[in-house]
C-alpha cells in the first residue's frame, strides 16, 4: 500500500511534517508513507490550468493519483489551514468533481503549539475536502497539542500516551484505506 503524506507547512523545522515522520514509522513493512513538499507549487491560476500544468502540480496530481490512500498533516493559521495547503488541493481538484481527490481515502491530522493541536484548522480542512469528493477518515481524529515540546532531538514522540494513540490513529487509518 502507497500512502502520499502532505504537510501543510514548507519550513524545515515544520512541527507538521515530523509529525508525518512519526506517523510513517507506525506503519508495517507492506505499507510506503512517502512525503510530498508543496514548496514548489506556484498559486493557482487559471491561465496556467490548462492542458499542460506546471511541473510541480502535475507531479502533485500524479503523486496523489497513484497512491492508495492521502494523509495531511495541517498547521493552524488564523483558525483555518495555511494558504500553501488550500492552494495546493485547490489545483488538486481539477477538474472539478472528476479530479485525482475524488474518491481518494484521506487522513487528516493537525498539530499546533496550542492546546488544541490546530483542531479548528481541522475541521476547516475536512469542510474544504468534502468540496472535492473526497472522504475523509473520522474517528479517531489526531491533533497534537503544545507540538513545539512533544518531539525530542530525533525526532522522536516524548510522550508514551501520544505514541500509543498516533499508533491506534495510523492502524484504523491503514485499515480504513484498505477497506476502499
Ligand atoms: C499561527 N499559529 C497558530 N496556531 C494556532 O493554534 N492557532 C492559530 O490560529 C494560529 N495562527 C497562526 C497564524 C500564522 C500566520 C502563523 C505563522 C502561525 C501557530 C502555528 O500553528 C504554529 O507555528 C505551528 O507550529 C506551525 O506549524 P509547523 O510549521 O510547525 O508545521
Amino acid at each position: 500500500m502507497k500512502i502520499l503524506a502532505i504537510s501543510g507547512s514548507i519550513r524545515k523545522g515544520s512541527l507538521n511534517t515530523q509529525l508525518l515522520k512519526a506517523a510513517a514509522e507506525c506503519v508495517d513493512q507492506g505499507t510506503s508513507v512517502e512525503l510530498f513538499d508543496l514548496a514548489d507549487i506556484p498559486f493557482y491560476n487559471g491561465d496556467l490550468d490548462g492542458d499542460t500544468k506546471p511541473a510541480a502540480v502535475q507531479a502533485l496530481q500524479e503523486a496523489i493519483a497513484n497512491a492508495d490512500g492521502l494523509l495531511i498533516a495541517t498547521p493552524e493559521y488564523n483558525y483555518s489551514v495555511p494558504g500553501v495547503l488550500k492552494n495546493a488541493i485547490d489545483w488538486a481538484s481539477r477538474p472539478a468533481f472528476n479530479s485525482v481527490l475524488r474518491g481518494k481515502p484521506t487522513g487528516v491530522m493537525s498539530s499546533s503549539m496550542s492546546t488544541i493541536g490546530g483542531a479548528r484548522a481541522q475541521v476547516h480542512l475536512r469542510d474544504i475536502l468534502l468540496a472535492t469528493l473526497t472522504p475523509v477518515y473520522l474517528a479517531p481524529d489526531f491533533a497534537l497539542a503544545s507540538a513545539h515540546t512533544a518531539f525530542d532531538d530525533d525526532g522522536q514522540l516524548v510522550d508514551e500516551g501520544t505514541r500509543k494513540f498516533l499508533q491506534k490513529y495510523m492502524t484504523g487509518y491503514i485499515n480504513w484505506v484498505a477497506s476502499h
